[in-house]
């Protein structure tokens, strides 16, 4: 028996980098899953098209994370279409990058509702069906505890925004027996952290392992998270960073 069979997952902006991976690792692990995306339709249908090919049971979902109405949509049409709902995965997250001064609040405003607004919606409506065993499973980032550099304030007060947002629920929710976690990867070769570049020169220079974190990494520990081995961890995070925050 796979460790997610009969458990249905939905993970938000599953289209590329590392929401993809966990689409293909929580579905090889027997769970229907429906994931969102923003833009990149024909990534998710092909994705959709590889997976359900190959014997798992997963639908696209056009929603934007910025609009919480689209947030909602998506949780209720998981439901609709597979019964239920066991595992929601926040995994959609967009990064600015620039000096402060240079920030504007329309900036701040589209990347706290990708990047925390979304995640507070998302979770609200999955506790509706949410029973025991169910799994709320948020992707954060390493940034979360430690801002690399400068450029980077708006990007780690999000991440940080979501390390309470897991400790709070987590005591929500610890009574109807769902648990909340919180994954922070560290640089992981993405469209949004490609591995071939000066900054990520930069980055390997600080980590203990010295080498990118790949996608099929994070996906594997989330499938742990979701999985009943998973069970008694809640509230709490795991940094998968290659020793960055060391
Ligand atoms: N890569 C890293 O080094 C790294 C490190 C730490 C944390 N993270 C976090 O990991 C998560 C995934 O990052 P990634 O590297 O895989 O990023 P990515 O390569 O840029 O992919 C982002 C995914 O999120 C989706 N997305 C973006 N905005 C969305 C929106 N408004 N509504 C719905 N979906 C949206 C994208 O969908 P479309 O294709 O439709 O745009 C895409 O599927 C993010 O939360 C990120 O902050 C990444």
């Amino acid at each position: 028996m796979k460790r997610l069979e009969n458990k249905t997952a939905l993970v938000t902006g599953g289209s590329r980098g590392i929401g993809a991976a966990i689409v293909r690792r929580l579905a090889a692990e027997g769970a229907n899953v429906a994931f969102t995306y923003a833009r990149s339709s024909e990534k998710a249908e092909a994705l959709a098209a590889e997976v359900n090919a190959a014997g798992g049971k997963v639908i696209a979902l056009a929603a934007d994370s910025a609009q919480a109405a689209d947030v909602i949509n998506a949780v209720n049409k998981t439901v609709a279409e597979f019964g239920r709902l066991d595992i929601l995965v926040n995994n959609a997250g967009i990064y600015i990058g620039k000096d402060f001064q240079e920030h504007t609040i329309e900036e701040y405003d589209q990347l706290m509702a990708v990047n925390v607004k979304a995640v507070y919606v998302a979770a609200l409506e999955a506790v509706k069906h949410l029973q025991a065993g169910g799994r709320i499973i948020t992707i954060g980032s390493n940034m979360g505890d430690n801002a690399i550099g400068p450029q980077t304030t708006l990007y780690t007060m999000s991440k940080s925004a979501l390390q309470g947002f897991t400790r709070g629920l987590a005591r929500d929710l610890g009574p109807k027996g769902i648990t909340v976690t919180l994954v922070q990867p560290g640089p992981t070769d993405t469209d949004m952290n490609p591995a071939d570049t000066p900054l990520a020169d930069f980055a390997r220079g600080r980590m203990a392992l010295g080498n990118y974190g790949s996608v099929e990494d994070v996906a594997g520990l989330v499938a742990f998270l979701a999985s009943e081995e998973g069970r008694h961890i809640t509230g709490s995070w795991v940094t998968i960073d290659g020793g960055m925050n060391a």
